[in-house]
């Protein structure tokens, strides 16, 4: 491999995921069983240290530009504060952003801004009560709901806030959700549901498309594509009306198509698990350790080679765009979502 994290369809990953814990504490059925899963020891997880020295091989030998942290959930990590703090001190100038379930970010999110993060995403699907405990089988909207309105209020960028729809179930709150987060500023994505649920229950019929999403929408809102560059996002963005005032914009929504309408070709993304293992793809079958490098005494050098070697097997695409699981070669990864880091 040349220099950065190349493959080999001439992909160039600059955006990096670090997944900070395997664990949660919610048990979201498209993602985690009811009973949870086998959590890493704490000497599996990467330590503090570990991470910031893993970011700067990246941002300083891999041509990594911006750093998204996921897990599991981040904010159950006790050092988070600390990690973004260690990270905003080392790279100044770097993008870093939070993927969270919002679960404690209302006394969280003052010090996350105080340390450095820069933006986060808040994982919301419904505003009922009732449905929220259905689909994350915890009674905790208004703790997130307190969550997402702290970090607006703290100034943690645009809060974005990420939405699975689910058939049956909270597909048709679509259009109530997209009122509430644009009367608030937010900017909304509804998610194509991804066969990486703990339970292997996904289906390809069971799955709102984005097409499907586009038409739940139409009756209370006028979508046109944003002109903005997508520039190699997961979300394809629509600039939005109500259908009772068609003049004005009054916000922003993403449709993030992973299955229907895949980004694959244009992907920029590298992961590293909660364990320390390189991800080239959500979906790839191989993982790549770095955590023995780093615990064998072994130099930046020798991490960066690991690193572009695994990105550099990086499959083309996931393979499951047109028909579903079985078909196209392509099998459902043994791990869920969680446990890659979302
Ligand atoms: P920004 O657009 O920078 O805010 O981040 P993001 O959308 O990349 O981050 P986020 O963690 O909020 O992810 C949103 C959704 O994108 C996730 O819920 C996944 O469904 C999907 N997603 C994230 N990473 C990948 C990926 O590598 N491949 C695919 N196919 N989907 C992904
Ligand atoms: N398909 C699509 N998105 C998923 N997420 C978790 N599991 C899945 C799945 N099977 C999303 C969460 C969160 C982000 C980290 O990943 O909703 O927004
Ligand atoms: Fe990138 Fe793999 Fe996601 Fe496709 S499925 S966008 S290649 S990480």
């Amino acid at each position: 491999p040349g220099g950065g994290l190349l493959d080999t369809f001439g992909r160039r990953a600059t955006d990096l995921r670090v997944s900070l814990t395997d664990k949660c504490n919610l048990r979201c059925t498209y993602c985690m069983p009811a009973e949870g899963l086998n959590w890493l020891q704490k000497d599996q997880v990467l330590s503090r240290a570990e991470i910031v020295r893993l970011v700067r091989i990246g941002v300083d030998l891999l041509g990594v530009r911006e750093l998204r942290l996921t897990g599991g959930e981040p904010l159950v990590r006790a050092d988070l504060v600390e990690i973004i703090s260690d990270l905003r001190t080392a790279h100044p100038g770097l993008p870093i952003s939070l993927t969270t379930n919002g679960l404690g970010l209302d006394k969280k999110a003052a010090r996350l801004k105080e340390a450095g993060l820069t933006r986060i995403n808040v994982s919301m699907d419904s505003l009922h009560p009732d449905t929220f405990a259905q689909l994350t089988r915890r009674p905790f909207l208004d703790r997130v709901l307190r969550g997402i309105e702290a970090a607006a209020e703290v100034g943690l960028g645009l809060v974005k806030i990420n939405a699975v729809l689910m058939r049956g179930i909270n597909d048709s709150e679509a259009p109530d959700l997209l009122e509430w987060a644009v009367s608030r500023g937010f900017e909304l994505r509804f998610i194509e549901q991804m066969p990486l649920d703990a339970d292997h229950g996904w289906t390809r019929d069971g799955m709102i498309t984005a097409a499907e999403m586009r038409a739940l929408l139409e009756p209370a809102f006028v979508l046109t594509a944003d002109p903005r560059s997508r520039d190699g996002a997961p979300a394809e963005r629509w600039e939005v009306r109500r259908r009772s005032a068609p003049e004005t914009v009054v916000g922003s929504v993403g449709i993030i198509a992973s299955v229907t309408e895949p980004f694959c070709a244009d992907c920029r993304r590298t992961r590293i698990t909660a364990e320390g293992k390189v991800m080239s793809c959500l979906f790839s079958r191989e993982e790549t350790d770095l955590r023995e490098l780093l615990r064998s005494g072994a130099d930046d050098a020798a991490i960066a080679r690991r690193w572009q070697e695994a990105m550099w097997a990086k499959p083309k695409a996931h393979g499951m765009a047109r028909t579903g699981l079985g078909a196209e070669g392509f099998v459902q990864p043994d791990r869920s979502m969680s446990a890659i880091g979302g």
